[in-house]
């Protein structure tokens, strides 16, 4: 079995010590940190924004995997690598010309991801599978941590997977929302390649040991 990539997202972090948080994963099971950007109009909550971003790149040892929850990305997609992306994960909800917008994301350097709400059905991305890099399907409501997993997720990642074998496609799947210990192991049986926690991780007592944790009952 592949194991996936873990990518717990600072969301659930303490914001007031957002150093410690990101130097804390160093050495970590953390492959990526998952930063979630929203604008308060696409969802109904306002996380944060670019020069913060920039402020965890400067602390980070792993890639970030920014997740835009924006309307309009395009406008911002140098200022988010330049702050130091590593992947930008942009809405098909938010984005009339995804297409343009993920050869844009690719000519800046950066793994060019698309990201589902859980009303979004897979086939959708039927004609840009070769394109992507990254699907990030929303196992919750985008916009908040802490929310309970959609069970129909797992149906959908089924669904995905064999989309994108069908297509040639060689995009890693995402989850984002509620993944837990739970979860996990289902998740990637159906085909994951990402697994991204917030507050699973982070209102953990230790989230470094439950990173680990994780990883090791994903290995076992
Ligand atoms: C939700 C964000 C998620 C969030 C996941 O809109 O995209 O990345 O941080 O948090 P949990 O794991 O708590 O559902
Ligand atoms: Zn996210």
């Amino acid at each position: 079995r592949i194991t996936p990539l873990l990518a717990p997202s600072l969301l659930a972090a303490d914001f007031a010590n957002l150093q410690a948080e990101t130097e804390r994963l160093a050495g970590s099971a953390a492959d990526w940190l998952h930063c979630d950007i929203m604008d308060g109009r696409f969802v109904p909550n306002i996380s944060f924004g670019i020069p913060v971003l920039q402020a965890i790149h400067r602390h980070a040892q792993q890639p970030l995997d920014v997740h835009l929850m924006i309307e309009d990305p395009q406008n911002y997609l140098e200022a988010v690598r330049d702050a130091g992306a590593a992947n930008i994960t942009v809405h098909y909800e938010a984005c009339p010309h995804l297409h343009r917008v993920i050869q844009q994301i690719k000519k800046l350097g950066c793994r060019a991801g698309v990201a589902l709400n859980p009303h979004t059905p897979v086939w959708v991305l039927q004609d840009i599978a070769q394109d992507i890099d990254l699907v990030c399907v929303m196992s919750v409501n985008p916009g908040f941590g802490g929310q309970s997993f959609i069970p129909h997720t797992l149906q959908k990642v089924a669904e995905l997977k064999e989309l994108l074998t069908d297509a040639g496609s060689e995009a890693l799947i995402e989850i984002d929302g509620g993944v837990n210990e739970q979860n996990a192991l289902p998740l990637v049986e159906a085909g994951a390649d990402v697994l991204v926690a917030g507050s699973f991780v982070f209102n953990a007592p230790d989230p470094v040991a439950t990173l680990a944790e994780l990883r090791a009952q994903l290995l076992s």
